[in-house]
């Protein structure tokens, strides 16, 4: 079969290697149809984020059940089904209760196992053209209609984009008149944009430098805001004063900030002053000083372990310095980590399904395999309008 494979830091390989092959009865093989690049990959591209070099990398698949184990009960040959990127076991007491990106049990002696990444179980990426999927009658989503259909690009997106996105409001509970920050105008932030406005958030600013990434959130129905031409608190506290001038029938116009945060940015957060140098400070401390009392927060932008091209020595360790006494004092709420995408992908893709949702929206790029290595090269340069890429097997 054909894959995409990380040979080095920047090198992608397209190369003929041995096709997935079914390994337990309980496992399922899939033709991929379609299969998407992450931000997250790119942290492994950059060498950031190592120890899959020399094999398969991706982690959002779609496409069709090809061949099936014989303890396998819920699948059968020719359906269509889609995988959470986090491979789940569902009888662990993590999947149990939900926590599907922490299972017990797919990842012996650790906590989340997933396709194509580092640490998380040595299973083979997805950017290929066949897939072996272990525990197939938890992991297998079905969907209806068939390949190239009107939902081929939202469908991929449930492997992990649209339910990262949507998981980031989910944990701390957007509601109805939520006002939301989010940063970082990837496809994982937009997507929690567009969930946030999905959940009934009243306002959704998008903080990132990108223009097309920024114009990408006003299509979505939230407020761009660039931070590189000027301090992007006072951008928003400025957006929200001016909003809140009229209708402040509680009080709530002293408070000036928003209601929730995320942060869809991560380790590799750009400098508020230089967009070519990395700052992983500046963002928590903005996130700080924009919440209003009782904040709610969600960090879903991905934190290794270490990081030794940190810019900072303590990040190298993984630490970082959090403005701690301002979070306690506003009587903050913190949620962070994987996407639970079990959790949430029958949800989503119901609402795809009836028209309540569209994600492929924020898909800009549909490129055969073969031109993964050139996809990478744009996409982490984010060029040319690169925000979501979807790699076609066939
Ligand atoms: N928690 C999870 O389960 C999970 C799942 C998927 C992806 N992720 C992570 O989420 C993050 C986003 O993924 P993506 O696919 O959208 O990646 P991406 O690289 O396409 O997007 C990141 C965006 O952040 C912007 N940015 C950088 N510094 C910024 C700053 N200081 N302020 C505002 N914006 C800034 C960039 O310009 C870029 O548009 C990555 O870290 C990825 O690894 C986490
Ligand atoms: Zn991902
Ligand atoms: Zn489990």
């Amino acid at each position: 079969m054909k894959a995409v494979v990380l040979e080095e830091t920047r090198q992608i390989a397209v190369r003929e290697v041995q096709d997935a092959q079914m390994r337990e009865t309980t496992d399922v093989l899939l033709r991929l149809t379609s299969t998407a690049i992450c931000g997250t990959d790119l942290h492994f591209y950059e060498g950031r984020m190592r120890g899959i070099e020399g094999g398969i990398i991706g982690h959002e698949p779609l496409g069709i059940v090809d061949e099936v184990g014989t303890a396998v009960r819920n699948v059968k040959k020719g359906d269509r089904v889609t995988v959470p990127t986090h491979i789940c076991c569902g009888f662990c007491a993590m999947c149990a209760d939900g926590h599907t990106s922490a299972c017990l049990t797919t990842n012996p002696g650790a906590a989340g196992a997933a396709y194509g990444y580092p640490n998380k179980g040595g299973y083979a990426g997805a950017q290929a053209q066949l897939l072996r999927v272990p525990l197939a009658d938890a992991n297998c989503l079905k969907l209806p209609g068939e390949p190239g259909d009107q939902w081929e690009d939202d469908f991929v997106l449930l492997a992990d984009a649209f339910t990262t996105g949507y998981h980031a409001t989910a944990i701390i509970d957007i509601l109805p008149g939520d006002t939301v920050a989010v940063f970082g105008a990837g496809s994982v932030g937009l997507l929690a944009a567009y969930s946030a406005r999905l959940r009934g958030a009243a306002r959704v600013y998008v903080v990132d430098a990108i223009a097309e990434r920024l114009e990408k959130a006003g299509e979505l129905g939230a407020i761009p805001i660039n931070f590189i031409e000027g301090d992007p608190v006072e951008q928003i506290r400025r957006a929200q004063a001016k909003w809140r001038s009229g209708p402040a029938f509680r009080q709530e116009a002293p408070l000036g900030g928003v209601t929730c945060a995320i942060d869809a940015i991560g380790f590799q957060a750009r400098s508020k002053t230089d967009f070519s140098k990395e700052d992983p400070f500046w963002v928590m401390e903005a996130i700080a000083e924009l919440i209003n009392p009782a904040g709610r927060v969600a960090i879903i932008g991905v934190w290794p372990p270490k990081d030794p091209h940190a810019v900072e020595p303590a990040s190298r360790e993984g630490r970082l310095t959090v403005p701690w006494s301002k979070l306690f004092n506003k009587n903050a709420s913190i949620i962070m980590g994987r996407d639970d995408d079990r959790r949430w992908n029958s949800k989503l893709r119901d609402m795809i399904i009836t028209g309540a949702a569209k994600p492929s929206k924020v898909v800009t790029h549909r490129l055969p395999l073969d031109d993964a290595p050139s996809a990478f090269e744009k996409f982490d340069a984010r060029q040319d309008g690169y925000i979501k890429v979807i790699l076609k097997p066939d």
